[in-house]
């Protein structure tokens, strides 16, 4: 429940963590909270102050550590132990490096030290997605990488001409604006806004646009690209390299884009995803969709960036058209890319897979 509860806090940037909190006594839920839902006050102190009296002797349940998003920690602790809990149940604790360790540990050692059993672990798989944006750019500084792709059973993403609205169904595609919707940054190559005119905009579900992110090495986007003339035009950032020529940056400009001239990468031929990823860390982006296209979504999981990967299957056979992820230079099976976990579900007449990579190491 208290999970469920931090979701509420989901329009804020992913660099913010999601907390939630739920006090029990007696089998009876007295106290609630959620980060974000009241200023800078944390989850567990709006909680608190729900239960009032009835906190004594109860449970307080929280998916990350207490006071987590607490801006004086110290002082949300104390407030805590003096509340006279009998138990505190977590789902993961932070674990930060460095001095947010420190904290971590003397978080827990109050709390037991006041005679507060604290019990840790619990519902850890889920407590650790909902916040795994967060916690992979607080310690890495890099966002948390999504790929989402819809592909035919024989792995299209589009026909040998291009088409590719829709291979996958109405359901498919709220779930694309649902992720949309939950991540900071939407990104795409420039085939593929060459080839669809996307909006990369939040419509099929409410919720906040996320900024749109277009990878074009030379700026061969034309200037009535639907990501300039529709949504809020300066959430469109352009990345280029210094082969984009002026007067194109400077139209970008006056169109009210954002243009950012980054390094370009021989061995991918193009603009270097790597150095733009550190970039968006450095812009509080914690969290970037990937809609494609094959060029983009194969340089990112070649190089090893992404994170996670979301594909919806559509019954259908195209035959020859484009692949989803092309030449990897993988020759045996033993190098294969594999995930540490996924799950899949049917959608409409589309199979959802959504599996986390094997080797995200945060
Ligand atoms: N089914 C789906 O879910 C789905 C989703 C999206 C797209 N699509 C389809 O995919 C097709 C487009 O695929 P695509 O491969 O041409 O498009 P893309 O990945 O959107 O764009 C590729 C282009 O991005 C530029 N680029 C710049 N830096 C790059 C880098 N480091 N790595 C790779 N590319 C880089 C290159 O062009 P420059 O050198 O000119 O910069 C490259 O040709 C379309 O037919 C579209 O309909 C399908």
């Amino acid at each position: 429940m208290a999970a469920r509860l931090s979701r509420k806090g989901s329009d804020r940037p992913s660099c913010e963590p999601l907390v939630g909190a739920v006090i029990v006594k007696d089998d009876r839920v007295v106290g609630r909270g959620f980060a974000g839902q009241q200023r800078a006050t944390p989850a567990a102190i709006l909680a608190l102050d729900e239960a009032g009296p009835l906190a004594a002797r109860a449970t307080l349940y929280t998916n990350i550590d207490p006071c987590y998003d607490a801006v004086e920690m110290d002082a949300c602790i104390s407030h805590l132990v003096s509340a006279g809990l009998d138990r505190v149940v977590v789902g993961i604790t932070s674990g930060l490096p460095g001095s947010n360790d420190l904290v971590n540990r003397s978080t827990f050692d109050r709390i037991a030290s006041a005679g507060i059993e604290v019990v840790t672990g619990v519902c850890e798989r889920e407590c650790r997605e909902l916040n795994e944006a967060y916690l992979k750019h607080s310690r890495t500084g890099l966002p948390f990488v999504t790929v989402k792709f819809a592909q035919s059973l024989d792995g299209r993403i589009a026909t040998s001409t291009g088409d590719s609205q829709w291979i996958s169904g109405p359901s498919s595609l709220r779930l694309a604006h649902r992720l949309r919707r939950d991540h900071d940054a939407i990104m795409v190559g420039i085939g593929t806004v060459i080839a669809d005119d996307p909006r990369l905009t939040v419509r099929l579900v409410n919720g906040r646009d996320p900024l749109r992110i277009i990878i074009d090495t030379r700026l061969r986007i034309p200037i009535t690209a639907r990501v300039l003339a529709e949504g809020a035009a300066h959430r469109t950032l352009i990345v280029t390299t210094e082969m984009a020529h002026p007067r194109k940056i400077d139209e970008m400009k006056d169109l009210g884009a954002d243009v950012l001239i980054a390094p370009y990468e021989a061995r991918q031929s193009g603009v270097d995803l790597q150095e733009l990823l550190a970039e968006l860390g450095r812009r509080s982006i914690a969290s970037v969709l990937v809609e494609g296209g094959a060029g983009i979504i194969t340089s990112l999981i070649g190089a090893g960036s992404v994170d996670r990967l979301v594909v919806a299957v559509a019954p259908k056979i195209i035959g020859r058209g484009i692949e989803a992820i092309g030449e990897l230079g993988i020759t045996s099976l033993g190098d294969a890319i594999t995930f540490s976990s996924y799950k899949t579900h049917r959608m409409g007449p589309d199979i959802i897979f959504d599996g986390r990579m094997a080797r995200a190491g945060y």
